[in-house]
Order: structure tokens, then C-alpha cells, then sequence
């Protein structure tokens, strides 16, 4: 896939040069190479540097792509009143995995008071300092009567709490290993450095990434095309089975785009789901601009489904975004605001915003919502 890529600022250059240059340092103390899950990791989540870390716009139309909450108030206020049952049965609280600019935290708190249904506490779980300091500024600007009960967390609750927890395009970033299969063998993509770039190096499948292949890929791998490159998340179990540890009793919300099993490892779908996001530019190229590009995968919803079984939760519902929001009164959502709005641009751009979560072409077929719940300690 070649795309042309809009040239980066002097200041993106050099964060991006110091972000590789601690890659590189790596991949030395390493004998030369590092998986790509740890070069994701470091691209993404080093300390100060990585491109969540740091204070890149990313959301927005001044940053590299759009989220669903980043189009406007709809999306948030379908969710809410998804979640409006769970908070009146549980009397509980919200926590929200990677708040991202804080737009959907400050619309759903304004919705669930419009709702009779306010969290005793909403909690923001967030890796990122500099996004941390951006959601308290986007929620004191919106929100600002709410905001005392808005509480920042640096790791999941550790005591036991009941509520909704919601996980807006997370899963998507969390690190995932790519493998290769070839007619020799299966093999893992690792970074090394080349002629001052990163470069790819294939090293043979060690234990842990033979095993997660075989759970994936299971009969259908004799079926596929040589070489199939794609990915495994082993994050997601642990991850899923830590933010989710304490949560008794309640719904648990994941929006991502995302395919079942099937899709996922077709055979068609031979070089796999990563893509990286620069500037509202789609591309496959992860080893270029570390630091100052997103990079995600699409999310295996069956393998969410395993892991959420297994930790004893139901699936309550699993649904392209258009018919999850359509079930939870976006026709309302849209003729109130529609009716309420005080001018023609107002109307156009609510117009817009709703085209955009529900066409198929749009984030209205690919980006999934799986629901589950549960209602007792696992
Ligand atoms: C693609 S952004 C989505 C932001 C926001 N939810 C939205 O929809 O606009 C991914 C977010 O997940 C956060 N994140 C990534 N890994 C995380 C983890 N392990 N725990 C909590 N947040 C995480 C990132 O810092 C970032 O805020």
C-alpha cells in the first residue's frame, strides 16, 4: 500500500528522532532485534515519548484520525442510555478504559444527568499523563458541575464495585505480535535497524507465538495462502482479566471495528489487519515515524467472546455500531437534537455526524459493540 504522507513538522521530526533513538538502544541491549510487540509498545506507550504519551493532537481534525465520540454528542448519548439500565439496577459507577480527549466521558456525564441516572464516581483509566491533562481540560469546559465526580485512576479498582465499564477503541491499541506463515514455517516479524531505518527481520515462532497461532488459525491454517502475514493480541486475556477483575456486577461495553475469527484470518486477508494513522492518512507501515503515527489492529471479537467466557461473563450483545445505536434510540437522540438545534449549519453538521456512525461505508458496518455482563465475583 504506498501513500503519500504529508511531510512532518521540524518538532515531529525530532520527537520522532528521539523516540527511534531509544527504540534503537533497545534493539542494541537486545543482540540486534526486538518483537514487534515490544517496538508497538515503545511507538505507542514509552514514557514522555511514544505517541500516546506525548502530546501529539492525534483526535480531530488537527490530529490523525477520528474517533466516534470526536464527531459530536450522538454517539455518547445512545450510549448512555445503553448503560442507563445497568446504573439504575447497580446504583453504581462508570469506568472508562482510555478516555481518549475526554469528549465521550463529558457527554455521557451530561446525558446520564438529562437521564436521572449519575454515577456515584465516572473513573478515567489512562495510561497517558499528557491525555489525562487534556480529558480534565475537555470536561471542566463541558462539564464542569460534574466534574468533583470524576476520579483518574493509574490501574484498575482494586476493591470490588458494581457499574459499567466502557472501552471506546482500546482494544485496537493494545500491542499485538505479527507472524508469518510461509511453506517453511511460521515465523515472527521482529524489528532490527538497517541503514538508518527500522527494518523487518523474521526470527522462527517461539512456543508462546506457535500456540496462540494454532488457537486462532486452528484447521483453517492448511487452507491459507503463503506467505499469510497477520496478528495474535496475547495482551488481550491478561488485560481483559485485570480491568474487568473487580467489576461484580454490571455491563461491560467494547466498541471497536473488528471481525469474528472467520473474517479475520481469511484467506484473502493475507497481509493482515495492522494500519497506521498519520494525519487522516491510512497506511501499513509501522516502522516509519515512531512516536508521531498511531498504529492499531483490528480487533478478533471471538477471541474477546473466549477470554470473556472464561472470566464469566455473557455476551448480551454483539452488533454492528449502526444497529447497536439504532436500538438504543439514536431516531430520538437525532429528532430531539435536530428540533432543538438554532440554526441550518447546526442541523447539517448533526446531519453529518449521524451519516457517519451508521453508514456501512462509514463506522457503521466495520466498528462493532460487543455488551456482557455479569453478576457475581469471578
Ligand atoms: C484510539 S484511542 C481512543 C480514545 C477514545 N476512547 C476515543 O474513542 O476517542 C486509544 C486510547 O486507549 C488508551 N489506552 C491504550 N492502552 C490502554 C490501557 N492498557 N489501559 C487504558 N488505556 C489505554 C490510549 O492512551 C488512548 O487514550
Amino acid at each position: 500500500m504506498r501513500v503519500e504522507l504529508p511531510e512532518p513538522s521540524p518538532d515531529e521530526r525530532e520527537h520522532s528522532a528521539r523516540l527511534a533513538m531509544l527504540i534503537r538502544e533497545e534493539i542494541a541491549a537486545a543482540d540486534g532485534t526486538i518483537d514487534f510487540e515490544r517496538y508497538m509498545e515503545l511507538a505507542l506507550y514509552a514514557p514522555g515519548l511514544g505517541y500516546y504519551s506525548a502530546g501529539a493532537a492525534k483526535f480531530g481534525a488537527q490530529g490523525d484520525f477520528v474517533t466516534a465520540p470526536e464527531l459530536g454528542f450522538v454517539f455518547a448519548r445512545c450510549m448512555a442510555r445503553a448503560l442507563a439500565p445497568t446504573l439504575r439496577d447497580t446504583g453504581g459507577d462508570v469506568l472508562e478504559l482510555g478516555p481518549g480527549s475526554g469528549a465521550l466521558a463529558a457527554e455521557l456525564l451530561l446525558e446520564f444527568e438529562r437521564l436521572h441516572v449519575l454515577p456515584g464516581r465516572y473513573r478515567l483509566l489512562e495510561r497517558s499523563a499528557d491525555l489525562r491533562e487534556r480529558q480534565r481540560a475537555t470536561l471542566q469546559s463541558r462539564a464542569a458541575h460534574l466534574l468533583d465526580r470524576c476520579e483518574w485512576l493509574d490501574a484498575p479498582p482494586s476493591a470490588a464495585w458494581r457499574g459499567a465499564l466502557l472501552a471506546n477503541e482500546v482494544i485496537d491499541a493494545l500491542p499485538v505480535r505479527l507472524f508469518v506463515l510461509r511453506d517453511d514455517g511460521l515465523f515472527a516479524r521482529a524489528v532490527t535497524e538497517g541503514e538508518g531505518r527500522f527494518v523487518w527481520r523474521e526470527m522462527p515462532a517461539d512456543a508462546a507465538l506457535r500456540d496462540a497461532v494454532q488457537l486462532m488459525l486452528g484447521a483453517r491454517r492448511g487452507e491459507l495462502p503463503r506467505p499469510y502475514v497477520s496478528e495474535v493480541c496475547p495482551l488481550l486475556a491478561p488485560w481483559f482479566a485485570e480491568v474487568t477483575r473487580r467489576l461484580e456486577s454490571g455491563t461491560a461495553v467494547f466498541v471497536d471495528y473488528g471481525y469474528a475469527r472467520d473474517e479475520y484470518y481469511a484467506a484473502r486477508r493475507s497481509r493482515g489487519t495492522l494500519r497506521c494513522h498519520y494525519r487522516h492518512r491510512a497506511h501499513d507501515d509501522p516502522l516509519i515515524l515512531p512516536g508521531i503515527q498511531d498504529i492499531t489492529a483490528w480487533v478478533d471479537f471471538d477471541a474477546l467472546r473466549e477470554t470473556a467466557h472464561s472470566r464469566g461473563w455473557q455476551v448480551v450483545d454483539f452488533a454492528p455500531q449502526s444497529a447497536f445505536l439504532a436500538t438504543h434510540e439514536l431516531d430520538d437522540v437525532f429528532a430531539t437534537a435536530y428540533a432543538a438545534a438554532a440554526d441550518e449549519t447546526t442541523r447539517y453538521q448533526l446531519s453529518q455526524e449521524v451519516k457517519r456512525l451508521m453508514l456501512p461505508g462509514e463506522m457503521g458496518e466495520h466498528f462493532r459493540v460487543m455488551a456482557l455482563q455479569r453478576s457475581k465475583a469471578d
